[in-house]
């Protein structure tokens, strides 16, 4: 089976690579980005996408009409898909869960960054400068945690933060059985986290969840961390809440608008995006460039998975991480 693969970073090729004899795949690796003015290159029944490709109407219909039957995710998040288009046309399949465990401890690490400054001690240290001045954080022993989304991640984030002994609660529409924390309404959740984490997927009715009005009912000094998808918060709001010092901080691996620029390098650049430049100038953000998923385990398990869906494609076998939109409904 031929694959057009998009976006391809340096860290890809290794695993696919790697892995493609074995499912008896072979392999174009493109560098661009899955787009509307893109779509033609693709050569292949199958192709290969990542998060922040813009697989929209215009994208499905022109790879419809190259002769594509299957566009397979290499990420859990499907925001990026319009579903609805790809109806009849052609089929999608993602990773639904490769290591929840990655996106948990990510999260972990920019909750526990944010509190305790970690970022500024590592460049103070760097130069010497031992002083511990304005480095002061907070115990989480005792402290609310408040998980937006209890599904695979949320219930691993959960569980770490039942180890550093914090209060748990959490909002879902769709409550699971097997978490341990106490589910409240939303606006209570805001109102009584000292850390909230968002762990849903971004959709219609989650876009902006993270506003001024939602941040105004929090706590003040709060800290909002987010490794799921930028949408949830409105960028702007949360400029302003921590221009007026409303948040103690925020930890974020996604950004509303990072299609542009995360995953890439701009250090010789100047960045036009103005809410990324201020995000990047506050003291008490931390933002790492969507890399939560970033682990060897995950990387080994998103590649065997993909290759896995695009086998039982070709052999017209069930494909049992089809995403279609009559699902989404
Ligand atoms: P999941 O599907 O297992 O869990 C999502 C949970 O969100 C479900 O329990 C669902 O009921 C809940 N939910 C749905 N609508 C909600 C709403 N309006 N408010 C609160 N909760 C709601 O997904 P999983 O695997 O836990 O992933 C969560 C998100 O993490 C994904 O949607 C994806 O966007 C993001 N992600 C980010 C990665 C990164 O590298 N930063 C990597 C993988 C996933």
């Amino acid at each position: 089976m031929k694959i057009t693969f998009f976006d391809t970073k340096p860290y890809d090729k290794p695993w696919f690579t790697r892995l493609a004899p074995e499912y008896n795949c072979e392999i174009r690796f493109l560098d661009y980005h899955l787009n509307a003015d893109t779509a033609s290159f693709a050569d292949s029944e199958v192709v290969c996408a990542f998060v922040n490709d813009v697989i929209d109407e215009a994208a499905i219909n022109v790879l419809s009409e190259k002769g594509v039957k299957l566009i397979a995710l290499r990420c859990a998040g499907y925001n990026n898909v319009n579903l609805k288009a790809a109806q009849g046309k052609l089929r999608i399949v993602r990773v639904p869960e490769y290591s929840p465990a990655a996106v948990a401890e990510h999260a972990a690490a920019l909750m526990l960054s944010v509190n305790r400054k970690i970022h500024r001690a590592y460049s103070r240290t760097k130069e010497n400068n031992f002083n511990i001045n304005g480095l002061i954080g907070f115990d989480l022993i005792g402290k609310t945690i408040g998980i937006i989304g209890t599904g695979k991640i949320g219930k691993v984030f959960a569980n770490i933060c039942k180890g550093f002994g914090m209060a748990v609660i959490a909002y879902d529409p769709y409550p699971a059985e097997d978490f341990s924390g106490e589910y409240l309404p939303l606006d209570e959740l805001f109102q009584k986290s000292d850390i909230i984490s968002l762990h849903c997927p971004l959709n219609p009715q989650t876009r902006h969840m993270i506003n001024s009005q939602t941040i105004g009912s929090m706590k003040e000094q709060a800290i909002i961390i987010n490794t799921s998808r930028g949408g949830l918060i409105d960028t702007k709001a949360l400029i302003d809440s921590l221009k007026s010092k409303k948040l103690y901080g925020a930890g974020l691996d996604v950004y509303e608008e990072e299609a542009d620029y995360f995953f890439e390098d701009f250090s010789a650049d100047i960045i036009a995006d103005d809410d990324l430049a201020r995000l990047l100038t506050f003291p008490n953000v931390v933002l790492t460039s969507h890399q939560a998923f970033f682990t060897e385990e995950a990387m080994e398990a998103i590649a065997r998975v993909t290759l896995e869906s695009v086998r039982a494609f070709s052999q017209n076998k069930e494909l049992i991480n089809e995403i279609t939109y009559k699902k989404e409904q």
